[in-house]
């Protein structure tokens, strides 16, 4: 299930909100500039899937962001069901960090979390498939694929080479509940 909960971290962590309507979801992330939206899912598109006609079966979607977004190019992301030792992997994306660009998803399969902080405010985003978020470029965030990852997400860019990780140094993530789906 979708689900967004809100924490105040200016202390010892506490939930502010929960909420897994998604227009609420949507008003909640808009407030800090992030945008979650739902595509759904296409009967079209399964894990056999190649990227390309993923892509294709999400022109319309994909060409209207690029248009609002200015992305340039987009790319599909995949980690299987059961791929062995991704414990490295999860733990690059688990500090908090920035980037220079703005960091869009679209999860055709499977499940992960995002958390968005803005000042001592977190806003963990539970995403799955038929999800759409986009975090604007310097938002401080992190994201957590769990301890037995598995998703296809659509990434789109507007510049490639420039998708690099800042990291804060704040250990804030240790504080926030992992994902554990
Ligand atoms: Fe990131």
């Amino acid at each position: 299930m979708s689900e967004l909960t809100i924490y105040d971290a200016s202390d010892d962590v506490r939930r502010l909100e929960q909420t897994s309507t998604p227009v609420l979801i949507k008003r909640l992330l808009s407030e800090i500039g992030v945008q979650y939206d739902v595509w759904g899912l296409r009967d079209s598109v399964t894990p056999e899937t190649a990227d390309d006609d993923i892509l294709a079966a999400y022109a319309p979607e994909i060409a209207r962001l690029k248009a609002e977004g200015g992305y340039v190019t987009g790319d599909i992301l995949r980690l299987k069901p059961g791929t062995a030792d991704t414990a490295p992997l999860r733990a690059k994306f688990l500090s908090e960090h920035t980037h220079g660009e703005d960091e869009v998803r679209f999860f055709t399969e499977g499940a992960a979390a995002f958390y968005l902080r803005s000042e001592n405010t977190i806003y963990r985003m539970v995403l799955n498939a038929g999800d759409l978020l986009s975090v604007p470029a310097l938002t401080r965030h992190w994201f957590d694929m769990g301890p037995n990852p598995g998703f296809t997400t659509i990434r789109l860019f507007n510049n490639p080479e420039g998708w690099v990780a800042k990291y804060t140094g704040d250990p804030i993530a240790e504080r926030v509940p992992y994902f554990e789906g």
